[in-house]
């Protein structure tokens, strides 16, 4: 027995110093493999930083671009309507003039200036047509309820798509930023109806709600696929989106095969400066 004790006690202090190596081991793995989690966690987390801030630049950019380009619309819109709609009534009134001086015995002259007439009178009309579209001017006059329902009018006729309008907003008076891009969410949204949708039926609404401004613009024709409403070529559909999420809000397009698209704007009310 008193031989064994060595024997056996070596064994005893070799499995304890095994396990204390294996506890070392297992321990300095699990810590290495904690600590390259972590740095990666930590990697993780500043490349989630930097895509965010990389999103929130993009953002504001898109914001700006959006004002500008609607400042260098009113810009183009008054030099067209003012340049343009001057000189052509000037041109219109010259020929009213000279028509006046011919004699019965020019006929074919007085049917000239009828005719040049006519097309000046029609520029007249595209110009004014062009400036309303470049710049709401209407907004500041009729209001943004009022707008609406007359771009639904107007969408009606040019396209034989029945449009119906609903509201609860006609007394609340909104912040002309968000007028501004409501009227111009719908007027893409109309567009791309009358250019995509194949459909017979359109709807507007403008509801405002609890804590939020609801937009609702649908129709019932083929759809749109997810596909098309976040690709990077369907710059209508990302211009909607940017103008919404510039105000706060959210966007959200839906299509099915059956039931046509809708799209749905909601703005809350805080962003909206309503007033009564
Ligand atoms: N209301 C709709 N119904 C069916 N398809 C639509 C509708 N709106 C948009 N789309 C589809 O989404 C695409 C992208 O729309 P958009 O970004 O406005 O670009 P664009 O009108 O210049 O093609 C359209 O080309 C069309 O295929
Ligand atoms: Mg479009």
């Amino acid at each position: 027995m008193k031989k064994r004790k060595p024997a056996y006690r070596s064994l005893k202090t070799r499995t304890k110093e095994t396990r204390e190596i294996i506890h070392a081991l297992r321990t300095q793995q699990v810590d290495a493999i904690v600590g390259r989690r972590q740095v990666m966690l930590v990697r993780l987390k500043q490349v989630e930083e930097n895509l965010q801030s990389s999103r929130d630049q993009l953002r504001a950019l898109a914001a700006n671009l959006l004002s500008v380009r609607e400042n260098e619309r009113a810009v183009i819109a008054r030099e067209l309507h003012d340049e343009f709609g001057q000189a052509l009534t000037h041109l219109h009134l010259g020929l009213s003039w000279i028509s006046r001086k011919l004699t019965p015995a020019q006929q074919p002259l007085q049917e000239k200036i009828r005719s040049l007439s006519a097309t000046t009178t029609s520029l007249i009309q595209s110009v004014k047509n062009i400036a309303r579209e470049l710049r709401p001017g209407v907004l500041d006059e009729l209001g943004l309820v009022k707008t609406l329902k007359s771009e639904a009018r107007e969408f009606e006729g040019h396209t034989g798509i029945h449009c119906g309008f609903r509201t609860n907003t006609a007394k609340t008076n909104l912040d002309r930023t968000v007028a501004v891009a409501i009227f111009r969410i719908v007027q893409a949204a109309l567009t791309n109806i009358a250019r995509h949708a194949h459909a017979s039926r359109a709807f507007i609404a403008l509801m405002k709600r609890k804590s939020a401004l609801i937009l609702t613009v649908m129709d019932n024709g083929k759809g749109i696929s997810r596909k098309l409403i976040y690709s990077h070529d369907s710059l209508g559909i990302t211009g909607m989106r940017e103008r919404t999420l510039a105000l706060g809000g959210t966007f959200t397009l839906k299509g099915a095969r059956t039931s046509g698209t809708m799209l749905t704007v909601r703005i809350p009310l805080s962003r909206v400066a309503v007033h009564f």
